[in-house]
């Protein structure tokens, strides 16, 4: 059987590294790469960490406005999907690539799988909600990360085929444990002492395209007391030369690279003081370790680690985030809810299955 996988975006690359390598083993999987991330260190450095195959197809879309990208993402899929005729296709998350790729096995009648189906920050104006709306109608086969997800698709009234699996991001990480937290070189190379430094990523469209919003989190940086590294995502770094925001970056203990890694990004999450952040991935990742979170958002899907306490939604917003930098009460109680290791697994038993 052929199962087409479909990804584009970078935390898609991460999961389909946990996922590419169970479906390898039972079926034949074709890998299509649609271009939306380009830049050695938003896509190619994590085909080579996480040893995934090359793709198949690079479509080499590219940036643009959202309906233009989405749009021309399915045109070549359509091509692609027209001629293989898979027998599944598998998709991630809910960026753009997703919901095309949703639509493109939709009107081509091929069975769809969701893998982080059912999340949901409630919100039509954010780009994802809508990829994550599309894809969640179009689906054939949910896989839910948690019991949350599980119960937003009750909601919707999908009840079919929905398996809770837990978060596949975690595979690789149990699979790295070790690695990830012993290798101190990562601390050494930028001068960082374990549980001494703040860790920040933010990248969202609702903080980049608001200069208020970017301009609040930004003007944080310079009242931290200790070190903090700042992986600056492509966006966020045009974001700040368009605002003439380089300014508020020239401060002693701030470290701004470009994107780190993935090896190297979990160790400076594992070992981080505490995680300024608003990426999803981010979030769930530092629950994991126990690295106490801040989310520069005013929502976030992974609502289990507002609940028990690991993460706290300031927003963009100056004051609360200092706030509760300031006051951060570490919670006793850690579920480990989000996963154990084994989603991908779980995912490739029940398609032999159900196929
Ligand atoms: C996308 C996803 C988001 C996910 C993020 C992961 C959508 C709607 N959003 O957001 O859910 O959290 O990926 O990182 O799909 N750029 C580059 N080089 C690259 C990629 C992007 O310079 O390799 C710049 C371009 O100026 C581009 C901008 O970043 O216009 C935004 O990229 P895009 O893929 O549209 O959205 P992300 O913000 O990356
Ligand atoms: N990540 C990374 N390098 C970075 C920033 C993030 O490797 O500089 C990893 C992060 O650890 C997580 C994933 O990328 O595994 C999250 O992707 P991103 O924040 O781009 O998207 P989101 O999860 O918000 O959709």
């Amino acid at each position: 059987m052929i199962v087409a996988s479909i990804v584009g975006a970078r935390p898609q690359f991460i999961k389909c590294a946990a996922v590419s390598k169970e479906i390898r083993e039972h079926f034949h999987e074709i890998l299509i790469h649609t271009g939306q991330h380009y830049d050695y260190e938003m896509s190619k450095s994590f085909f080579n960490e996480l040893k995934i195959s090359q793709p198949d197809y690079n479509l080499g879309i590219g940036s643009g406005l959202q309906c233009w990208q989405i749009g021309m993402m399915m045109i070549k899929l359509e091509e692609i999907i027209l001629d293989k005729k898979p027998d599944l296709i598998i998709v991630y998350g809910d960026a753009n690539s997703t919901a095309a790729a949703s639509i493109v096995a939709a009107k081509s009648n091929i069975p769809l799988a969701h893998i982080e189906a059912g999340l949901r920050e409630f919100k039509k104006n954010i780009p994802e909600e809508i990829n994550k709306l599309i894809t969640d109608i179009l689906s054939d086969f949910y896989f839910c990360p948690t019991e949350t997800a599980v119960s937003n698709l009750k909601n919707m009234g999908i009840e079919k085929n929905v398996f809770k699996v837990g978060d596949v991001t975690l595979d690789i990480i149990y699979n790295n444990l070790k690695r990830i937290e012993e290798n101190k070189s990562v601390l050494k190379k930028y001068n960082l002492e374990e549980k001494d430094y703040y860790f920040m990523t933010c990248h969202r469209a609702s903080n980049t395209n608001n200069i208020e919003h970017l301009k609040q989190i930004l003007s944080v940086l310079k009242d931290i007391d200790g070190q903090i590294i700042f992986p600056l995502h492509p966006r966020t770094s045009k974001a700040i030369k368009q605002n003439g925001l380089e300014k508020i970056l020239n401060i002693g203990n701030l470290i701004v690279t470009s994107p780190t890694g993935y090896f190297e990004t979990q160790t400076l999450i594992k070992h981080a003081k505490m995680v300024l952040t608003d990426s999803g991935g981010v979030i769930k990742e530092a629950y994991f370790y126990k690295t106490p979170t801040i989310i520069l958002d005013m929502q976030t899907e992974w609502v289990e680690t507002v609940s028990e306490g690991w993460s706290y939604i300031a927003g963009p917003n100056r004051e609360r985030i200092l706030n509760r930098i300031r006051n951060f009460k570490i919670p006793d109680f850690h579920s480990n809810c989000l996963g154990d290791g084994k989603a991908s697994e779980k995912i490739v038993k029940i398609l032999i299955k159900e196929l």
